[in-house]
């Protein structure tokens, strides 16, 4: 893009009818906040500087965002869309150029389409832009009125005529402005209108009152232009988000035998030829390699997974690692910090939590490892528990290479059990135990002969 361009973000207002707690503009589509993705948009279309405008959750919203390139202006009352964007004076005193407003409940936009609004604004040398839709249903939305010259004004859905609210272009209020100008048409704003606040909208006529040129560009797609007020359209912008990124996944040639019913976060990476079935769920901060087989119900959350991984129905994956060739589930849960090295097979029902497991060792069933160590080629029999928690402290269970777990075996840690010993069936190990030993913590077995056949011939006399 040619000349400078500076992004200010409009995120200060309460969001009433989301009747939340939580700041509109930080609830989350596909796992990122609203504000992220617009933020992401600026990014990527490298505006300098960015300037959200906060007031609302101020503080939250700081504090989700720290450590960005973004610098804050604050509207410590919300007195409308024209207001905000005044607050931001200050912040932008030294800036000339072309200003980009976007709006932080407006997440779907795509660069394309900003780029192309840009272009417009630069090739027709306008003072102000503004990005319009048509929609079969305008309700809300603030009407575009055209007149001879073109755009004449911008009317809310609060203060139109009959008339008025049956114009289907919409503003998406998304502009751009030429800056610092653009701050002395906006002094002239009033706010005598159905809300009583200072409408950004009203920038419109104020240009074409003073004989600048006003334009404005249609989007192809009206739907990546939808304000976000409330829940439905929440969950609707969420749906169409999702819809857009499942594609690029299969572009990328993932395979997802239900993208309707697949959930994937933004920043998700998925290699080639991994199939995902239905109700699958990816999130945070998550990389997936090819040829991974992932089962419906599968959870997973800021991980990082190998090749040809076989995650089996149900299965919870969060903060862990899966080496290649892995094969989990169905219904294991890995939680934060589990490392599988490779070649692991993880299976019903078996819990991890801070355990590493060496290459192509294995817990097939019914089994707690937490805050484990195992080297490769362990066998971890049915049943097996670490009891790693002592009511106060954590403790580590180190298990060396190659070593046999039998069924139902309890490790209380902390203890280390040598590298190719034998734990028989039944124990409860509670020390160390030597590198080729045999282990076994059971009482001995007493038989009762007869015992059994005398207390049926008793039950039947009685
Ligand atoms: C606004 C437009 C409307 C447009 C619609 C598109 C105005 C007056 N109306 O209406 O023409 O069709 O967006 O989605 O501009 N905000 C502030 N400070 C304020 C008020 C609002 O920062 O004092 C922020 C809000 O947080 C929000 C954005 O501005 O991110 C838009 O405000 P909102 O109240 O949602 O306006 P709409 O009624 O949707
Ligand atoms: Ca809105």
């Amino acid at each position: 893009m040619q000349k400078p361009l500076a992004c200010v973000i409009l995120a200060a207002g309460q969001g009433t009818r989301m009747k939340s707690a939580l700041p509109k503009v930080l609830h989350p589509l596909c796992g990122r906040p609203m504000l992220g993705h617009v933020i992401a948009t600026a990014k990527e279309l490298d505006c300098d500087p960015i300037v959200p405008v906060i007031g609302h959750g101020a503080e939250q919203i700081r504090r989700q965002f720290a450590g960005e390139a973004l610098r804050f202006a604050l509207q410590a009352e919300q007195l409308g869309t024209g207001h905000a964007l005044l607050c931001t004076e200050g912040e932008l005193r030294d800036f000339c150029g072309d200003l980009l407003l976007l709006c932080g409940d407006v997440p779907l936009l795509r660069t394309e389409t900003l780029r192309s609004l840009h272009d417009e604004h630069v090739n027709s040398g306008a003072t102000v832009s503004v990005l319009t839709a048509r929609l079969v249903n305008p309700f809300g939305y603030g009407r575009i009125v055209r007149g001879p010259q073109g755009v004449e004004r911008i009317v809310e859905e609060k203060d139109a005529t009959a008339a008025e609210k049956r114009l289907q272009e919409i503003n998406t209020g998304i502009y751009l402005l030429r800056a610092p100008h653009v701050f002395d048409l906006l002094r002239s704003v009033r706010n005598d209108n159905a809300q009583g606040e200072y409408y950004l909208t009203d920038i419109i006529a104020a240009a074409r009152a003073a004989g600048e040129r006003v334009t404005a560009h249609q989007v192809d797609a009206a739907a990546e232009a939808m304000g976000i007020n409330d829940r439905v359209q929440l969950a609707e912008a969420t749906r169409l988000l999702r819809a857009r990124l499942n594609r690029q996944h299969m572009e990328n040639g993932v395979t997802l035998i239900d993208p309707a019913a697949t959930y994937i976060d933004a920043g998700v990476t998925i290699a080639a030829d991994s199939v995902i079935h239905p109700g699958v769920q990816i999130g945070g901060e998550t990389r997936i390699g090819g040829a991974c087989l992932l089962e419906s119900g599968v959870t997973i959350r800021d991980s990082v997974i190998g090749e040809r991984v076989h995650l089996k129905a149900g299965s919870v994956v969060s903060e862990s690692h899966i080496g290649d060739d892995c094969a989990i589930g169905p219904m294991a849960h890995l939680r934060p910090g589990t490392e599988l090295a490779g070649q692991n097979k993880l299976g019903n029902f078996v819990e991890t939590k801070k355990a590493t497991l060496g290459e192509r060792s294995q817990a097939s069933h019914l089994t707690y490892l937490g805050d484990a160590t195992i080297g490769r080629n362990v066998n971890i029999g049915c049943g097996t528990i670490t009891c790693n928690y002592d009511g106060v402290n954590k403790h580590r269970t180190v298990i060396e290479d190659d070593v046999f777990v039998g069924s139902d075996t309890q490790f209380v840690a902390p203890l280390t059990v040598g590298r190719g010993s034998l734990i028989g069936a039944g124990s409860t190990i509670t020390r160390d135990v030597p590198a080729d030993a045999l282990a076994i913590a059971r009482s001995e077995q007493k038989n009762v002969e007869g015992w059994a056949a005398r207390k049926r011939e008793k039950t039947c006399k009685e």
